[in-house]
């Protein structure tokens, strides 16, 4: 899938957001190595800490799938009409290096037209390994 698909697809993935308490609704796409792609969407809980991000739920529904490898992840997200670059929060930042490599390409949408590209390693430089 190319990137400007998969921005599409992260965009689309907006729609299952379940975000009653910020109202703030995130979609991600998640490209594997494979070519497939797994989406995923922001999950809030009335116990504010439950909440999952777009990005995680679309790496633990690919991981739980047994994939392993990855290209690439578009990020998109915005208030109700409202399309801003909502980059990837630190948690989320580091599932992704659990699983991807410093080359992994993080595209951060704010709409059709206008998206950012970044290196996995640009977002989490220096990340914690042993
Ligand atoms: N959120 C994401 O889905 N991804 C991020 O990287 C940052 C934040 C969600 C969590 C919460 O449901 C809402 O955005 C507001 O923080």
């Amino acid at each position: 899938m190319n990137e400007k698909k998969l921005v599409l697809t992260a965009i689309n993935a907006k729609e299952t957001a379940y975000a009653p308490y910020s109202e703030f609704y995130v979609g991600a796409a998640l490209l594997c190595s494979d070519g497939t792609v797994f989406t995923g969407c922001n999950i809030e809980n009335i116990s504010y800490s439950a909440t999952v991000c777009a990005e995680r739920t679309a790496f633990f529904k690919a991981v739980s799938e047994g994939k392993r490898e990855f290209s690439a992840i578009a990020i998109a997200g915005g208030k109700k009409g409202e399309s801003i670059f909502a980059y990837p929060c630190g948690v989320c930042r580091q599932v992704m290096a659990e699983f991807c490599k410093g080359n992994f390409k993080v595209i951060v949408v704010k709409s059709a037209e206008e998206y950012e590209v970044y290196s996995l390693s640009e977002l989490i430089p220096k990340s914690f390994d042993f």
